[in-house]
Formats: structure tokens, sequence, C-alpha cells
């Protein structure tokens, strides 16, 4: 009755099993910081009410914020304008418009498996093929770079590349950066590049793949940097060329990105690095706490990782995760099936740590016990 690429679209794992979680449920599962977002940013969306922003505006973006972008996009690259930022709906709507801007019907985009949920699909409403990477914890969840050169095809047009990850939390060193930026050079490939989690890397640095390889669309969000996941307010930044064919594509998708939060996030940028700050100092307190509750689960095996607030351990038991992570619910802890992020992340489980050290520390031992009975 519907056509495939939309009747093949599955409903999150994550979110059928969160609807399931008892009430006062420990939620390590959130994909979203807990905290709000700073008090400037608020009055600036409800300024812009006031003073009357609550009609359409540019297709790209306000003019402001893509500036305001550009600028703090310069402390990593000099050579960034305005004309090198659209402002989107998230990173997901940003990663769709793209995939539809660059994927001709059959061209092929290569996706991390696990990855985050939205790759695949995004790929495939494009029109597209998606080939899956495998990131695996033998190999701290890095890409493959062997295995990355032997599925280019001539119908290979991207390289989609999620660091700091969603679901593994590993944060690509130099190396990758390098090497993939390489590869794509010599087969003349974007680099689709979603860094949304840039802000928080605990050891080590984040390197934008922008700063290696010149036809890399970065996929941006103020979900996570700013605590701001239900404003729905990110950017692509890329080459003007692109810039102007994403422009077209939004429009036909969405028309413009809501005008009033865009006034709101540029006073949150104003104020983003301290907010960052104090967010990330926290952030690595819980990650201490979580790295220490999961080397104490004898059946978990937890790669070291860096960035994010994931902890993606492979469990020693024969269960598959989706059953694994319904009978931790049961016990009153909400986590994620390694499944629900593609199949080479079976036999995994997903714990976020956007939660008070509090609730990491009792919902972690409440796993301990669980796992130590299986
Ligand atoms: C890796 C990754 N990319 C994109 C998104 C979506 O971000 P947004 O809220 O900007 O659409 C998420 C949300 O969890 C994510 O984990």
């Amino acid at each position: 009755m519907f056509p495939e690429r939309v009747s093949s679209l599955k409903v999150s794992g994550i979110r059928k099993l969160f609807e399931a979680a008892p009430p006062g449920s420990i939620n390590l599962g959130l994909g979203e910081p807990d905290l709000q977002p700073p008090p400037e940013m608020i009055k600036g969306f409800v300024d812009a009410l006031e003073k009357g922003y609550n009609k359409y505006g540019p297709s790209a973006g306000i003019m402001e914020l893509r500036e305001a972008i550009a600028a703090y996009l310069r402390r990593y690259r000099r050579d960034v304008t305005f004309e090198n930022v659209i402002v989107t709906a998230g990173a997901t709507e940003g990663m769709r418009i793209a995939c539809e801007t660059i994927l001709g019907e059959g061209d092929e985009a290569l996706v991390p498996n696990p990855g985050f949920i939205i790759y695949g699909p995004d790929v495939r409403l494009a029109g597209g093929k998606a080939k899956e990477y495998s990131l695996r914890a033998e190999n701290r969840y890095l890409p493959d770079i062997e295995e990355i050169k032997s599925l280019i095809t001539p119908r290979t047009k991207a390289i989609l590349v999620n660091s700091p990850s969603n679901p593994t939390g590993a944060v690509f060193p130099r190396e990758t950066v390098k090497a993939l930026s390489d590869i794509a050079k010599d087969h003349r490939l974007y680099i689709l590049s979603d860094e949304v989690y840039d802000s928080f890397v605990y050891e080590g640095e984040h390197l934008s793949f922008a700063r290696f390889h010149n036809d890399t669309i970065i996929v941006q969000s103020f979900s996570k940097s700013l605590a701001a996941t239900g404003w729905r307010i990110g950017y692509v930044a890329t080459s003007k060329e692109i810039v102007q064919q994403l422009s077209k594509v939004q429009y036909y998708t969405l028309a413009c990105p809501p005008t009033a939060t865009q006034y709101g996030v540029l006073e949150g940028l104003k104020v983003i690095d301290r907010f960052q700050e104090e967010m990330i100092a926290e952030f690595r307190k819980r990650r201490e706490v979580a790295m220490r509750k999961i080397s104490e689960i004898p059946s978990f095996a937890n790669a070291p990782v860096n960035g994010a607030f994931y902890m993606f351990p492979k469990y020693a038991q024969k269960m598959p995760s989706e059953k694994l992570a319904l009978k931790i619910l049961d016990m009153g802890v909400i986590c994620a099936p390694g499944s629900a992020f593609g199949s080479s992340g079976e036999g995994h489980i997903r714990f976020s740590y956007a939660n008070s050290q509090a609730n990491i520390a009792n919902g972690l031992d409440i796993v301990k016990a669980f796992m130590a009975r299986l």
C-alpha cells in the first residue's frame, strides 16, 4: 500500500523500549543532556517572540545567526563565511537534506554499523544505497581503513562519519581522520560528517574533517552543545556551492528554520564557551562514575572511549540485546539495546551518562546485581 522506501522504515527500537519503562525507572537511555539551555538563550527566544519575529525568515536561516556560526567556526578554519553555513531544523533535517542534495538515484554512501539510526534511512530516502562499514570493539570502535577501501565502487559518492560517536562514544584520532580524508580525496568522495558531539570530548581533542578534506559536509546541531534538543536548530557547514543547493532543498522541505528560535540560539552562542565548560566538567565526573561502575561488572567488556555521553559495553551472555535491555528495564533501569544501532551493535548494550552521578551509580549497581544472576 505504501512505497517500499517508506514501509521499510522501522520505528526506533529505543523509543519502543522507553515506552515500556516502569514508573520511577532510572533513565540511562537518554540521548540528550539533562540540563536546561542557558537562561540568556531562553530570554533571547522570548524577546524575539515579543519583538514580533513570528514570521517566515530566509530559507538558509537568519543572516545574524549564519554570521555568528561562521565566526564560531573560524576558530577551526579561517576562511569560513556565512555563505558556508545553512541553518537547519537540527542535525536530523541537516543530514536528510545533505543526502538529498549529494546523492543521485543508485549512488552509494558508506555508513557506520553500529551507527546513529538515521543514516541508512536518509541515504535510502534520497534514492541512494547505504553500504555499511563496521565499528568493532576490538578496533576501539574505529573504522577499519582497509574495509572502507574495499567497499568503494565507482558509484560511491560519500563516506558518512560520526565522531564523537553515538552509540560507541569513540573519538577518531588524528590518524583515522587523516586516513579517511586521504581515501576521500583519492576517490573524489564527500565526507558527510555528523559532529553533533564535538564539545563532548574528555581526552584528546575533536578533529573536524573540514580541517583535512575540502569536500566535507559538516552536520551540526545545538541540540547537545546548548542542551536544546527540543528547539530543533542545527546547521550544515560546507562549500558555498553546496550551501546554495542545500538551501533549495531546504526550501521545499521546511520553507525556513523557525525564526524566533534562531534569535534565541544567537544569544546562546554568546555564552556557549562558559556553558560548555560547566556542562563538560560535570559530564567528565559522570563518565568517571560510569566507567568505574561498568568495570566492576565482570561480564562487560568496555573499550576505552573518550567522547559523547555513552558507554557501549559488549556483554558475555549469549542473549539478544533487545531481550537483555528489556530484562534490565524490568529491574528499573532504562538502557538501549545495541541492535537498535545496526547488526554489529548486537551483543552490546548502550548506557547514557546524561544523568546525575547518583543515578548513574545506582542504575549501574542494579545492572551489576542483575548481570551476576544471569
Ligand atoms: C549522532 C547524532 N546525530 C544527530 C542527532 C540528532 O540531532 P538533532 O537533535 O540536532 O536532530 C543525534 C541525536 O541523538 C545523534 O546522536
